[in-house]
């Protein structure tokens, strides 16, 4: 790798939402790896506290703090925190999401269908609104990077509300870029095929399958993706080698939509 890719965020201030486990952690120490000084913001505090010290310890600059993105409040106070903290914003990963088990329409729970539908996709908005408010205070661009899914092109049955959220989460990628693009606002998604974080391995445990079951039909590689092989797509969106790029969903799920 040259200096020039090692150092791709260098100079960068990045927010990383949902950065406590998983993708989310992985993005925060990736891109503290490129040189981003990080905000690692999550719901559980212990955990994203944990981040931050294994970004520390690796010699990475990073902070913690706490923001329920489902609360407007507080993803205000997130933003307003990060220029508080590092003085801008450059960048920002919107990857916070949940995704409990939901039934099939007929028989959907409408109160954790609004609980999905909210953490899901209106906190993205949220996010979105606070984040690009600020890049425009800035007058330098900025870029934005929304964790959609492979749920957000392909249904899956008995998950109606992420599906709809996911789906929805393109959609305001696209508008974000159609809007800002004169500013210098870049928005683009990643969309995560299986990858091995708390939320599959959950998934997995109560669907009784192993790995080694369940990969090939989710993966080319057969196998369960990394969180850091997302991370680094998002990063390298993030950076100025991606100037061109915007409203695009890039996937990162092995094949799994080419079949
Ligand atoms: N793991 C996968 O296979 C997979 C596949 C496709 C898409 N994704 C997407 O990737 C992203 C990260 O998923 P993951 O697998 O790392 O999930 P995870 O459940 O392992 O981690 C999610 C993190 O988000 C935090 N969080 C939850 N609700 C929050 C809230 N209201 N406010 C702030 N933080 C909150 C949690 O505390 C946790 O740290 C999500 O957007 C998810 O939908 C994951």
């Amino acid at each position: 790798m040259n200096d020039k890719a090692r150092n791709r965020l260098d100079g960068k201030v990045a927010v990383v939402t949902g950065a406590g486990m998983g993708m989310g952690a992985a993005t925060a120490r990736i891109f503290a790896g490129y040189g981003a000084r990080v905000v690692v913001s999550d719901i559980n505090v212990q955990a994203g506290l944990e981040t931050v010290e294994a970004i520390r310890a690796a010699g990475g600059e990073a902070q913690f703090l706490a923001c329920d993105v489902s609360n407007d409040e507080q993803v205000r106070q997130l933003i307003e925190g990060t220029v508080a903290a590092f003085g801008r914003l450059d960048c920002a990963v919107n990857n916070a999401a949940i995704t409990p088990d939901t039934l099939p329409i007929a028989e959907a729970d409408m109160d954790v269908w609004d609980r999905v539908i909210r953490v899901d996709l209106r906190a993205v908005m949220v996010c979105m609104k606070y984040q690009i408010r600020q890049f425009i205070a800035q007058g330098e661009g900025g870029a934005i990077v929304n964790v959609g899914s492979v749920s957000s092109v392909r249904p899956q049955p008995g998950n109606s509300a992420y599906v709809a959220a996911k789906h929805g989460v393109i959609g305001l990628t696209k508008t974000g870029s159609l809007e800002y693009a004169g500013q210098g606002i870049r928005v683009n998604a990643v969309l995560p095929g299986a990858i091995d974080t708390p939320m599959l391995r959950g998934a997995l445990d109560s669907s009784g399958f192993t790995e080694a079951e369940f990969a090939p039909a989710l993966s080319l590689f057969n196998r369960f993706g990394r969180p850091e092989e997302v991370a680094e797509a998002s990063a390298w969106l993030c950076s100025d080698a991606a100037s061109y790029i915007t409203g695009h969903s890039l996937a990162a799920e092995a094949g799994y939509l080419t079949r």
